[in-house]
């Protein structure tokens, strides 16, 4: 699928990558990074430092550490990595007891560390997590509104009736659970979230929105919020991602055909929106200045195309792998750093377009990097 002139490119990358994560696992090993601090890790499982009760070993980017080392454990087969990421899921069983700091993105936390370690070695510890995840997140299921509801109440905001774009990366896990148990209910609520979010989020043109208010009472859609993005109406590039790349997800556990068709016509949003230097802003609709970006979008985005580049007809198919590799190509030679100055791979993330940091670490954004990357090497594994 992949020309030929990209080959060598690919490889390179990927060893470059392989490394980095030689070193880095080792230094970083009993640590669950977010971002870095000097460069250094940070480490949102130890609870001695409070980050607060959605941001220490709840928060909802736990599981994309390990993902990496399961990444890397695949393409290397050295153990070291399993070893380290089962420290991880460990660690995160703190979040079942801790019940109240759980939310919708169990999915993000569960798949790539417990639902990955069973997929890839049969521990059937991981399974049990993995299937008790599925079921809290199958309990936020509004069967009114028929969508999950996302976060939990903070100081101000009822969220009762929030469901969020960024969700689609958490169905599959529900649509896991059925797989694995034969139980149709878990494939059932995601099924009817992503109707929702279908009917709900998805513009005209192609772009989605962040957030969408439901009556909790009634399942009425009240109202959507720009979130992470600069404003209502505008088009949060993650989100746009999320999206497209969800979607694509939902098909392939589906089979369903609309939701392969929404993902396309996400990503010809996207694609018809990427900039000339192939770096993706924070919101497609932001201001010039200032011209904030964030490589996570990049990244998610990159997998996505390459995803939807796989279930589509032969002549179809250039188009998206060709966006992949721009996104992927302008990452590596700008914002990629594969050195020992600094822990993390991607240099500038963005988590929302109004938060006071811009442009810096986040481990999201390596693990979606490393991600497509190998998916361009036909040698990644299921992990959504
Ligand atoms: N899921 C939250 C985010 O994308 O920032």
């Amino acid at each position: 699928m992949i020309r030929e002139q990209d080959k060598s490119w690919v490889e390179e990358t990927v060893n470059k990558i392989v490394e980095k994560m030689d070193w880095v696992s080792d230094k970083s090993k009993d640590k669950i990074p977010y971002t870095t601090v000097n460069g250094v890790h940070d480490d949102r499982s130890d609870i001695t430092k409070t980050f607060g009760i959605d941001d220490g070993i709840n928060w909802w980017t736990n599981g994309f550490w390990g993902g990496m080392l399961w990444l890397m454990y695949h393409e290397t087969g050295d153990v070291k990595y399993a070893d380290i990421a089962r420290g991880t899921e460990e660690k995160l069983d703190k979040c079942f007891t801790d019940y109240y700091g759980l939310h919708h993105d169990v999915g993000f936390m569960y798949l790539p560390t417990a639902v990955a370690d069973y997929r890839l070695t049969g521990n059937q510890e991981s399974r049990k997590r993995g299937l008790h995840a599925a079921n809290i997140l199958a309990g936020r299921f509004n069967p009114v509104g028929k969508f999950l509801r996302a976060w939990n109440d903070g100081a101000t905001d009822d969220t009762r009736g929030w469901a969020i774009i960024d969700c689609l990366f958490n169905i599959p896990l529900l649509y896991w659970a059925s797989e694995e148990t034969n139980d149709p209910r878990f494939k059932q609520i995601a099924m009817m979230h992503a109707d929702t979010v279908m009917e709900n989020f998805v513009r005209g043109d192609g772009s989605v929105c962040h957030i969408v208010e439901f009556d909790p009472n009634t399942g009425e859609r009240v109202r959507d919020y720009g979130g992470q993005g600069y404003g209502d109406g505008s088009s949060w590039t993650r989100g746009q991602t999320w999206g497209l790349y969800g979607f694509v997800i939902s098909y392939q556990h589906t089979g369903k055909q609309e939701y392969l068709d929404t993902a396309k016509k996400i990503a010809h949003y996207f694609i018809a929106n990427i900039p000339e230097d192939g770096i993706i802003p924070v919101d497609f609709r932001q201001p010039k200045e200032p011209a904030w970006c964030d490589d996570t979008a990049a990244a998610i985005a990159a997998g996505g195309l390459i995803e939807i580049a796989r279930q589509v007809e032969e002549l179809e198919k250039e188009v998206y792998l060709n966006a992949a590799i721009r996104l992927l190509k302008a990452l590596d030679k700008n914002h990629c750093d594969y050195g020992r100055e600094n822990d993390c791979f991607l240099q500038k993330a963005t988590a929302a377009y109004h938060s006071q940091e811009h442009e810096f670490n986040i481990i999201y954004g390596d693990y979606y990097y490393i991600e497509a990357m190998l998916k361009l090497k036909r040698h990644d594994i299921c992990i959504w």
